[in-house]
């Protein structure tokens, strides 16, 4: 963790209401990144060195990528890209514009490293989100490094007309994705973790794929709480509807411990995820001969972490939590950790630990 961030950072943000302190760092990160200037100053601080990775068909200065939720319409994607995410993850996004739950709805467990949260899908919705990126396309405000857009059901949709709302959201933001991720997975909003079973999930990924007119990947995201029987059922429909890979994966509703904080009702994410996420990673890549790319995200605090999401199967990692309570240097310290690993263990591309534990 940046002495900086330990110093001043962290105790200023420990003492706001958490939305808040994330509102503000946005921001903050926003006005940073709109100047190159200020882009050449996140580079120096953060950014790691390269460790690239190929997957997907798309290529990536190095495998870290920023977790959907932190940067959900997309507000400072320069931001992101400076600092040295290898890919970012953007959204969710829904149909409709969406308030979300009422606040307060995201909560820190400092003891823990966890937060919880019950957001409830607030986003600008599809159309506001398409004339953002359109915008910021016309200004040159998109990143280089693969945009992937997060992507979820609208609340008053009704879970059988679901797919269409999936499908809306592919249609309005096509032109701006690498890749698109069906989020089926929030334990945030009614119902939805039930568009995970057989049927509802091969209908909402054929809808997404009617409309994919540029033929990008589709992934599904799943959530670490499914049983093995459920996950057999996704990974095969997902793999034979068509989808390019699979992101485990998103917060779970267990809970390690009791406690004011540990009893918010919400998805749980950060530390105490770490272990059932790589657990699913492992299930996956067991299930699928490791021949299908998996995003491996939940609980990654440190560079060991991500090696065991990597040797478990995941081809490429995410963050979210870590970032709230270690700060940006975590993606220096990760990602340089993993290149100094790959030495230690006399392998000469990430690809090829890729998995390494299931040998
Ligand atoms: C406040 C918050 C909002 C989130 N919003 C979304 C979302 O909109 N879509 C999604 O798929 N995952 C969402 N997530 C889940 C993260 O993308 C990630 O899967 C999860 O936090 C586990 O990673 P972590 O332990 O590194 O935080 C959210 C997480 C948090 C903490």
């Amino acid at each position: 963790m940046g002495l900086g961030f330990r110093l001043f950072v962290r105790p200023l943000l420990a003492v706001m209401d958490s939305e808040k302190a994330h509102a503000r760092s946005l921001f903050m990160l926003r006005i940073q990144s709109s100047s190159f200037i200020g882009r050449f100053f996140l580079r120096a601080l953060y950014s790691p060195h390269e460790l690239p990775q190929r997957c997907l068909d798309l290529d990536f200065s190095n495998p870290l990528g920023l977790a959907a939720g932190m940067d959900k319409k997309g507000e400072a994607l320069k931001g992101w890209e400076s600092m040295g995410f290898g890919f970012i993850e953007m959204g969710g996004i829904t149909m409709l514009e969406q308030q979300g739950n009422p606040k307060p709805r995201m909560f820190r467990s400092s003891p823990h490293q966890g937060l919880i949260n019950r957001m409830g899908f607030n986003n600008p919705g599809s159309e506001k989100t398409q004339k953002r990126l359109l915008k910021s396309l016309n200004r040159g405000g998109l990143p280089k490094v693969p945009l992937l857009i997060n992507i979820g059901k609208s609340k008053d949709t009704p879970l059988e007309k679901a797919s269409a709302d999936y499908a809306t959201t592919v249609a309005c933001l096509n032109g701006f994705a690498d890749a698109f991720v069906i989020n089926v997975s929030s334990p945030n909003t009614p119902g939805l973790r039930k568009l995970q079973s057989g049927d509802e999930l091969k209908k909402i990924i054929e809808a997404c794929q009617l409309k994919n007119e540029r033929q990008i990947p589709l992934l599904v995201k799943v959530s670490p709480d499914l049983s093995d029987d459920d996950l057999a059922t996704v990974v095969q429909v997902a793999q034979e509807s068509g989808c390019a890979g699979i992101v485990a994966t998103n917060t779970t509703t267990s809970r390690p411990d009791e406690g004011k904080i540990m009893s918010q009702e919400g998805g749980l994410s950060g530390k105490p995820l770490n272990d059932l996420s790589t657990q699913m990673i492992r299930k996956i890549a067991d299930l699928t001969d490791g021949n299908w790319p998996i995003i491996g995200v939940g609980g990654i605090c440190d560079a060991e972490d991500a090696w065991q999401k990597i040797i478990n199967g995941a081809s490429l990692i995410q963050i979210y939590s870590t970032l709230v309570f270690n700060g940006p240097s975590s993606i220096k310290d990760i990602v340089n950790g993993l290149k100094k690993r790959l030495k230690d263990e006399g392998l000469s591309s990430l690809n090829e630990a890729v998995g390494l534990a299931r040998m």
